[in-house]
């Protein structure tokens, strides 16, 4: 069985391609293309009009990647929310363009299950994912037919909320990878922690820090004590929620878990209580196809596939808002 998924729910186009051979699911193909900018955050019309511009290159390469060819899938899985409407309808057009012409169903896949279910390559069966991307800050698990979110941001993402804050200092987007570059340089100066039972929030945290800087102090040292106050937030919830739930995975998601010292605080806290750590490759925790076409894969199985016509997107769909019909 080959599934081809599309992704486009925010600055990323991609085409993944999973495929299923003697009972084992593999990623054949994980092609994108992402639009950036210097100066200012993703403006979502401008996102979609990247995705458009980019789309015909995109398939081709994955399926030069994967040496597959059109007529071989089997049917074609697209992320149809959570989203930025603009960004998600593009998807929705070239998925259904593609599905009609070949004659395929379409799946339509949670994109921010598909961050966990794209964790259990790595070998986790249970676990607890911290889901830490730009616009999602998430521990999701699963519990009574579902995926619930047991705690969450109260107000940014912690993506958002690091980029934001480069964005202040005038040092590009994302700033993920340039902030993380800078507090290999810093030392600790004291920042607000803020965690309400489960839940974080980091707009406080932003202000802070964006004063902190206009006050002159050393972005190296701002950058390093953001990580480590942000971070610590956010392994805190997620240590939570293994005890709460009684669960021994943890796994990690999202862009923002490309970070080092997050992946590291991580694996400290799951050594002090006995859990195991998970997390897969950079390529499959920022935003990708790969993840849409494997988790579509699943569905297409379980048989949660549509006709094209009633395709449609869904820019606020919620992690607990989906049926979990796949095994
Ligand atoms: P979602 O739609 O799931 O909320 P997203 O569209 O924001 O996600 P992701 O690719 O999952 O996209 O995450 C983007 C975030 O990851 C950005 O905030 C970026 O700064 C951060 N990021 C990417 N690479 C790295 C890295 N190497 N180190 C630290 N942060 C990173
Ligand atoms: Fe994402």
């Amino acid at each position: 069985m080959i599934i081809l998924g599309v992704e486009s729910t925010a600055h990323t186009f991609g085409i993944g391609i999973a495929k299923k051979e003697n009972g084992k699911i593999e990623i054949i193909a994980n092609c994108k293309d992402s639009y950036t900018t210097e100066k200012g955050g993703i403006v979502p019309v401008e996102a979609a009009k990247h995705h458009a511009a980019v789309k015909g290159k995109v398939l081709q390469d994955a399926l030069d990647k994967s040496g597959i060819r059109l007529g071989e899938i089997d049917a074609i899985a697209f992320s149809h929310g959570p989203g930025l409407a603009p960004c998600l309808l593009e998807g929705l057009k070239f998925t259904k363009e593609l599905a009609l012409k070949l004659s395929r169903k379409i799946v339509p896949v949670n994109h921010c299950i598909a961050h966990l279910e794209i964790g259990k390559l790595t070998g986790c069966k249970n676990p607890v994912l911290l889901y830490a991307s730009g616009a999602n800050t998430q521990i999701i698990s699963y519990a009574g037919g579902k995926y619930r979110i047991f705690g969450e941001t109260l107000d940014i993402g912690i993506g958002n909320f690091i980029d934001s804050f480069a964005r202040h200092c005038g040092i590009g987007f994302p700033g993920g990878p340039k902030i993380s570059e800078l507090a290999k340089h810093g030392k600790y100066v004291e920042l607000p922690y803020s965690i309400k039972g489960m839940d974080v929030a980091f707009s406080g945290l932003l202000t802070n820090l964006e004063q902190k800087y206009d006050r002159g102090i050393k972005i190296e040292d701002l950058a390093f004590s953001l990580q480590e106050t942000a971070f610590a937030m956010v392994i805190e919830a997620a240590e939570r929620a293994l005890a709460h739930l009684n669960k021994d995975e943890l796994l990690l998601g999202g862009g923002v878990a490309c970070n080092s010292r997050l992946q590291e605080m991580a694996r400290i806290m799951c050594n002090e209580r006995n859990a195991e750590f998970f997390c897969p490759p950079n390529e499959f925790l920022v935003d990708n196809a790969g993840m849409i076409a494997y988790l579509g894969l699943k569905m297409f199985e379980a048989k949660c596939s549509i006709e094209p016509e009633k395709a449609n997107i869904n820019p606020a769909e919620r992690t607990d808002d989906v049926a979990v019909k796949w095994g």
